[in-house]
């Protein structure tokens, strides 16, 4: 496995997951992430031959596009910059429409890597008694060249996940399909039952390999019956130490 670790924290990320997916891919030439947030299991495995991350959130797609193409001038944005609850709120009200692309990742990246629990929904600052900030001026270029070279041979688009199957679909393309958990706001955008049925028609239907993971709830077990499901019990913390769980994952593929 490759240690190259997501360079933002997202809610739902997929990290703790990895050890049971990753075995289960099959042989791809093109891997894909319709709903890439934070990328996981993309950092997390093998570079494929071909890669596509794709999310319909506009300024993690902008993030990872300048992470790739302006690596030196996005690093210098944060020249003297402070982790601290007042810039933090500054930061969040300043309107996306007044920044060059550069200073709306910038922005983004600040705002991600110090919200509680890699909330992405209306985030808030975080602090912690058990570890330092996330943010650590000293090692940003050097925790952003990893992802920058993987990255730099990688296609990154701002579409819907359904138009992303379409585009990409082919008999060696394998889709990692992490959508949001149904029932949760995390993402500010609705993401209805409907969808979850359109996907495992998708599934069926496709030329492409397909792996899924959802929660464990009979109306995910309804919307993907008939294809193959694998239970994962997955351990998460919410706000850095302070609250500990286990929850069931339900991992589907269409082979
Ligand atoms: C559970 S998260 C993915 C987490 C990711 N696997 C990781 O390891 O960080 C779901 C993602 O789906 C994205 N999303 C929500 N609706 C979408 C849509 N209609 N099309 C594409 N992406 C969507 C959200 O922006 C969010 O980043």
């Amino acid at each position: 496995m490759n240690k190259t670790l997501p360079i933002i924290p997202w809610i739902g990320g997929k990290r703790r997951l990895a050890k049971h997916i990753l075995p289960l891919f099959p042989k791809h030439e093109c891997y894909v992430e319709p709903f890439c947030g934070a990328a996981a299991l993309y950092f997390i495995k093998e570079a494929a031959h071909v890669e596509v991350l794709i999310d319909i959130n506009g300024e993690l797609v902008n993030l990872y596009r300048v992470v790739r193409h302006h690596l030196e001038e996005f690093t210098r944005q944060f020249k003297w910059a402070l982790t601290s609850r007042e810039i933090y709120k500054w930061t969040q009200i300043t309107p996306a429409e007044t920044l060059t692309d550069i200073q709306r990742a910038a922005r983004f990246y600040y705002l991600q890597k110090l919200a509680f629990g890699g909330r992405v929904n209306n985030p808030t600052f975080g602090t912690a008694t058990t570890s330092p900030p996330r943010f650590n001026l000293l090692r940003l270029e050097e925790d952003l060249s990893q992802a920058h070279l993987r990255l730099s041979r990688t296609y990154i688009e701002h579409l819907p996940w359904q138009d992303c199957i379409h585009k990409y679909d082919r008999e060696h393309t394998l889709f990692y399909c992490d959508p949001p958990y149904w029932g949760t706001e995390g993402y500010g955008m609705d993401f209805g039952l409907d969808q979850y049925a359109q996907m495992a028609e998708m599934a069926r239907t496709i030329k492409g390999s397909m792996i899924i993971s959802v929660n464990d709830i009979p109306e995910m077990r309804k919307a993907f019956k008939g294809l193959v499901m694998k239970t994962v019990q997955i351990s998460y913390t919410v706000g850095g130490q302070n609250s500990r769980g286990k929850r069931n994952e339900l991992v589907i593929r269409n082979w």
